[in-house]
């Protein structure tokens, strides 16, 4: 699929932020990173649903050492357009499958961090060796929170959108993330 400099999902319009070209070496690099660090252990990578399924499919790939694939939905309750603070968690996994073993949070995208938060007291409780966190994205200037240790790229606090990530169910499918044209923008919208 050729890069589109500017596409609209719903009734906003969104610009290119970062070519699949960028997140494909961003991905490499995080791929030889996290080989070395989880080569000689017993790996389970936690996939964020639904976000980080794409930047998931490619990294575990671009490690290219064995590991156990899981998947974890995280959701927030409230309003449409923030979070609530409280996380429902759904695991698709027998916890007992965490004892004693490296867990790898795959997410796409941490931005206010309360997610993540919450995903990490969710997982502890299982009493794994050890949790880590690799985020494609990182919003420093909104987030809170224990920091992931692997960050793909910081941006600013701005809504962003494909490779996995979506405004209202839209626009998961492109390869390339994209911003919202602020140009455009006449409300503020939750990160996706
Ligand atoms: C997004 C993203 C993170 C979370 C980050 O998921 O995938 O999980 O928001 O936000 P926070 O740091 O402010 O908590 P979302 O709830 O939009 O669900 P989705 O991945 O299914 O789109």
């Amino acid at each position: 699929m050729a890069t589109l400099k500017r596409v609209i999902i719903h009734d906003k319009a969104f610009k290119l932020l970062i070519p699949a070209e960028e997140i494909r070496s961003i991905v490499h690099r995080m791929g030889q990173q996290l080989a070395e660090r989880y080569a000689q252990e017993d790996l389970v990578c936690v996939v964020i649903l639904k976000g980080a399924f794409m930047f998931a499919n490619d990294l575990i790939r671009a490690m290219q050492i064995p590991c156990e694939i899981t998947f974890l939905r995280a959701q927030s309750y409230g309003a449409q357009m923030y979070s609530s603070g409280k996380v429902h968690i759904e695991f698709f996994t027998n916890h007992q499958r965490l004892q004693d073993r490296a867990v790898l949070i795959i997410e796409d995208i941490v931005d206010s961090g309360l997610t993540l938060q919450a995903i990490r007291e969710y997982l502890a409780q299982h009493r794994p060796k050890s949790i880590e966190t690799a985020t494609l994205l990182l919003k420093p200037d909104t987030f809170q929170g224990p920091m992931p240790e692997y960050v793909g790229k910081a941006i600013s606090p701005l809504f962003v959108i494909g490779y996995g990530m979506d405004y209202n169910e839209g626009g998961r499918y492109l390869p390339d993330i994209y911003v919202l044209d602020s140009s455009t923008a006449g409300t503020t919208v939750k990160q996706g």
